[in-house]
C-alpha cells in the first residue's frame, strides 16, 4: 500500500502502538515493513512479541531502513533526538511528526538539505482505532508525503487536513477533547446514580449515548441542532434537560474551554 516503502517509529510508546496495531489490521502493511526504536528494551521487546515488527535500541538503524519515519517521542526531547538522527535524515524520506507544538520548521531547521516534514496532531481514541487526527503539510512537503500520512492515520480513525497555524485550535479542540467528553461521561453516569441507577448500568448507557450520538451526526451528516430537535418533543423531557444545561452554560463552558486549551498549546510552543 505505501509502495513497498517501509515504516518507522523513533519512540515505541503509546501513540506508536496504536499506530501499527491500525496499519496491521487495516493490512497496510505486513509486520516486516514496520520497525521501531525507543530506549526501553523491555517495550521493544512486547511489541516485537505481540506485533512481529522489527524493533532496535538505535534510532539510526530504523531511520537507515525506512523510507517513512514517524517521530513518536515526547516533545521535550525531540530536539535531542533530531541531533542524533543528523547523518540517517536526508530528502529521501518522509518524516511524520505527531509531538505536540514541535513546528514543521523547527523540525527542518535540524537538518542541512530541505527534508519533507508533515506535522500530525492525533488524539488518544487512535488506540481504539477512532481518533481525529489533524494533519499539516510543511514547507518541502509533497503531495505524496501528504497522501502518506493520510494513509497512516485513516487507518486509526479520521483525518482532516489543516493549515499548520491551526494546530493550536485542533490542540484545543480534538487533542484535549477526549478528556472534556471522558468528564462529560463520568458526569453523566454520576447523575443516572443519582436518580437512582447502578454506576455499571449509569456508565454504559452514559458512553453508549455519547458514542450513538456521535455516529449520528457522522453518518446522517445532519447539523446537530436539527438533531437535537428530533429527539425534543414540545413539554417533553429533552426539553426540560437542555433547560438546565442552558441555564448552566454548557455551550459557553464549551466554547471557553477549547479557547483556553488552545490559548495553553500556543503559549507552551513558544516555550
Ligand atoms: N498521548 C496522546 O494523547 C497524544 C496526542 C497527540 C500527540 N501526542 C504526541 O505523541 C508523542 C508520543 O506520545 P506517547 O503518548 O506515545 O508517549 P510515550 O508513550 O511516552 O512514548 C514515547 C516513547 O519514546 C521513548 N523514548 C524516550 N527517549 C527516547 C529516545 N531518545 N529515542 C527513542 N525513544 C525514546 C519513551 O521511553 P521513556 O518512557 O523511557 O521515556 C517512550 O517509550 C508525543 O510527542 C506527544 O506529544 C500524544
Amino acid at each position: 500500500m505505501f509502495g513497498g516503502k517501509k515504516i518507522g517509529f523513533i519512540g515505541a510508546g503509546n501513540m506508536a502502538e496504536a499506530l501499527i496495531r491500525g496499519l496491521l489490521k487495516a493490512k497496510l502493511l505486513n509486520p516486516e515493513e514496520i520497525l521501531a526504536s525507543d530506549v526501553r528494551e523491555e517495550r521493544l521487546a512486547y511489541l516485537q512479541d505481540t506485533y512481529a515488527i522489527k524493533t532496535f535500541t538505535d534510532n539510526c538503524l530504523v531511520v537507515a531502513d525506512s523510507e517513512i519515519v514517524v517521530l513518536a517521542v515526547k516533545p521535550q526531547i525531540m530536539s535531542k533526538v533530531l541531533d542524533g538522527l543528523i547523518d540517517v535524515i536526508d530528502e529521501s524520506k518522509t518524516l511524520i511528526s505527531i509531538a505536540a507544538g514541535i513546528t514543521t520548521a523547527f523540525i527542518a531547521g535540524k537538518f542541512p538539505s530541505q527534508v519533507r516534514v508533515v506535522r500530525v496532531m492525533p488524539n488518544l481514541p487512535v488506540v481504539v482505532l477512532e481518533g481525529a487526527s489533524a494533519i499539516a503539510a510543511g514547507d518541502h512537503a509533497t503531495r505524496d508525503d501528504l497522501e502518506i500520512a493520510k494513509k497512516v492515520f485513516r487507518a486509526v480513525g479520521r483525518v482532516v487536513t489543516v493549515e499548520e497555524d491551526a494546530m493550536d485550535a485542533v490542540t484545543g479542540l480534538s487533542g484535549s477533547g477526549p478528556a472534556y467528553i471522558f468528564l462529560i461521561i463520568e458526569a453523566l453516569s454520576d447523575a443516572g446514580v443519582k436518580v437512582g441507577l447502578s454506576r455499571d448500568v449509569a456508565q454504559l448507557l452514559a458512553a453508549q449515548t455519547v458514542l450513538g450520538a456521535a455516529k449520528m451526526v457522522m453518518e446522517t451528516k445532519e447539523h446537530p441542532g436539527r438533531l437535537k430537535d428530533m429527539v425534543t418533543s414540545p413539554g417533553g423531557t429533552a426539553i426540560a434537560g437542555l433547560h438546565t444545561l442552558e441555564q448552566g452554560g454548557l455551550r459557553t463552558t464549551l466554547i471557553n474551554a477549547v479557547e483556553s486549551a488552545t490559548h495553553r498549546s500556543k503559549k507552551l510552543g513558544q516555550q
